[in-house]
This record gives C-alpha cells, sequence and structure tokens, in this order.
C-alpha cells in the first residue's frame, strides 16, 4: 500500500511533497494532488514535508476512503477524459492534469 494524499490538501497544492519525492510520483490535479500509487516506493519523504499534513502513511490508514480516491485518479477515466491516466511515469512530465476525481470535485471543505 502506498502513501496517500488526503482532504487537506484540497485548495493547498503546497508542493513540498513534489519536490523531496525521489521517483516523481506525486500528480497535480485541479485543487488537489495524488500519489500514483503503483508508482510511489514507500520511502515517506513527502510526509515530513507537508505543511497541512495531508498526507497519510500506510500503516496509519485507518479509512480507506482517500487511498481509494488517490488510485481511481489514475485507475478510472477523470471527468472530460476517456481513459485513465494509468501509470505516466512521472508527474514532471505529465504536468498539471487540470481535473479532480469527482469525490474532489465534489468535496466542501470544513
Ligand atoms: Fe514519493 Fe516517497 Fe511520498 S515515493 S509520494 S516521497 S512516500
Amino acid at each position: 500500500m502506498a502513501y496517500v494524499i488526503n482532504e487537506k490538501c484540497i485548495d493547498e497544492l503546497d508542493g513540498s511533497c513534489v519536490d523531496v519525492c525521489p521517483v516523481d510520483c506525486v500528480y497535480e490535479g485541479l485543487a488537489k494532488r495524488y500519489i500514483q500509487p503503483d508508482e510511489c516506493i514507500d520511502c515517506g519523504a513527502c510526509l515530513a514535508e507537508c505543511p497541512v499534513s495531508a498526507i497519510t502513511a500506510p500503516v496509519d490508514i485507518k479509512d480507506p476512503t482517500w487511498a481509494e480516491d488517490n488510485r481511481a485518479f489514475f485507475a478510472l477515466p477523470l471527468p472530460g477524459r476517456d481513459a485513465p491516466l494509468d501509470s505516466p511515469g512521472g508527474a514532471t512530465g505529465t504536468g498539471p492534469v487540470g481535473v479532480d476525481t469527482p469525490l474532489v470535485a465534489g468535496w466542501i471543505k470544513e
């Protein structure tokens, strides 16, 4: 199981996690970032960098909601797209995706 970005990232997009990820697997949606679970090597480097504690380590995942949503960002076609992102092999080359999962797009932040 990979590290997961949760709802605290929504509308933050700080990006400190992106800078430290050694395999460039933190992708940018529209209002949130997502970790590609098959590319993540579980190094934990991103965890301490996030200023809003939006990253959860696999051992600390109690509720699967955000793990499933991170996976869905890559495994299912995003709104307005015909095919899933799948495993693009690097967020830098992919660039901002410009869209979020339905869960994030409809999320009302407390
Ligand atoms: Fe990347 Fe390591 Fe986090 S591979 S997403 S910095 S756990």
